[in-house]
């Protein structure tokens, strides 16, 4: 018998030392201390020795049971060590190596533009205003004097959100006079810059979604000679000292007189190049003075005050301002595109 434990020690210590994992060695203390281990197979043999023999062996046995358990203990620390120092060795940062860079985003090249824009309005008194994108066809057409068989009312120009053609998606900022005149607050100094959208298909000038610049002005004693001298201004200030400027007659539902304004192609001086299309001018918006129709109908006294308003598409003039030929690069939003900016 004590050869049997002898033997138990030397097996269970070796085994022990070479054992490499955590759930190994709960293994092995099953197999040699557990209730059917091997040391419990042995000691089940003591019915067998004298009465003398007995204590004797029964103390070797405790003292073997004892040395096991302590060779565990021991061995589960070194190895939880050894786990510990592999976790931290793979685990290691070096706080050395360069970092990631950032790159900062900037404001989008046409948002410059219009910052400039309101910078030039604000400037004179004028009031930002913001308004919705999705409208009643009242404010976008009819108080706007644009009457039901318009043809910009049509379903293939326009994107309406209900059969009967009462709710839509803005097709310019013009109901923004409307939103500003039926405040009630007077006089009225505002531009209202957004989003507008019509049934166009994309190409190089056209796309369903575009931008706008509404104006208003609406006081005592107002002309179509001060429509023409803001504007002129506004026009000096982005384009440059002595540009020059022409008004043609022109149409619109909402004003009366209406007109469209041109600046003299600022690359050619009027002679005709590839930017003006060789005409030498360049459209840059529609104005005209606020039609007493809808001054009256928005509440306000036409006998009493006056107003002018204008609308300007914000691409074109960003395109102008950077040399760019293609709509569609304003909002593919290409990284390679807008970092030149
Ligand atoms: N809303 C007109 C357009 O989209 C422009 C305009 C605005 C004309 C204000 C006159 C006055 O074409």
């Amino acid at each position: 018998m004590k050869e049997l434990m002898q033997g138990l020690r030397e097996a269970s210590i070796k085994a022990i030392l070479e054992c490499e994992s955590v759930d190994e060695l709960e293994a092995l203390r099953v197999k040699y201390l557990g209730k059917k281990g091997e040391l419990t197979g042995i000691l089940r043999q003591m019915g067998k020795l004298s009465a003398e023999e007995r204590p004797i062996m029964g103390q070797l046995a405790n003292k073997l049971r004892e040395d096991i358990e302590n060779a565990l203990e021991e061995r589960k620390s070194s190895l939880s060590e050894k786990l510990m120092e592999a976790k931290l060795a793979s685990e290691t940062i070096d706080v050395t190596l360069p970092g990631l860079a950032h790159k900062a985003g900037h404001k989008h090249p046409m948002y410059n533009v219009l910052d400039q824009i309101k910078d030039i309005f604000i400037g004179m008194g004028f009031e930002i205003v913001d308004g919705p994108e999705v409208e009643l066809s009242d404010y976008n057409f009819t108080k706007l004097n644009i009457d039901a068989g318009h043809p910009s009312r049509e379903w293939t120009d326009t994107f309406y959100f209900t059969e009967d053609s009462k709710i839509c998606l803005r097709t310019q900022t013009s109901p923004m006079q409307v939103h500003a005149m039926e405040k009630g607050v007077l006089p009225i100094r505002m531009i209202a810059p957004g989003r507008v959208y019509r049934k166009d298909e994309v190409d190089a000038t056209h796309s369903p979604m575009f931008h706008q610049i509404e104006g208003m002005v609406i006081d005592k004693g107002v002309t179509m000679a001060d429509l023409k001298a803001t504007l002129n201004l506004v026009v000096e200030k982005i384009y440059g000292e002595g540009t020059v400027t022409r008004f043609r007659p022109h149409h619109f539902p909402f004003t009366e007189p209406s007109c469209e304004m041109d600046i003299q192609c600022h690359k050619c001086g009027g002679r005709g190049c590839p930017t003006c299309k060789g005409e030498g001018w360049i459209e840059v918006l529609g104005a005209g003075m606020v039609h007493p129709k809808v001054l009256a109908g928005c509440g306000i006294d036409p006998d009493e005050y006056s107003g002018w308003a204008f609308g300007m598409g914000l691409e074109r003039l960003a395109m102008g301002e950077y040399k760019i030929n293609d709509l569609r690069l304003i909002f593919e939003n290409d990284i390679r595109f807008l970092e030149q900016f």
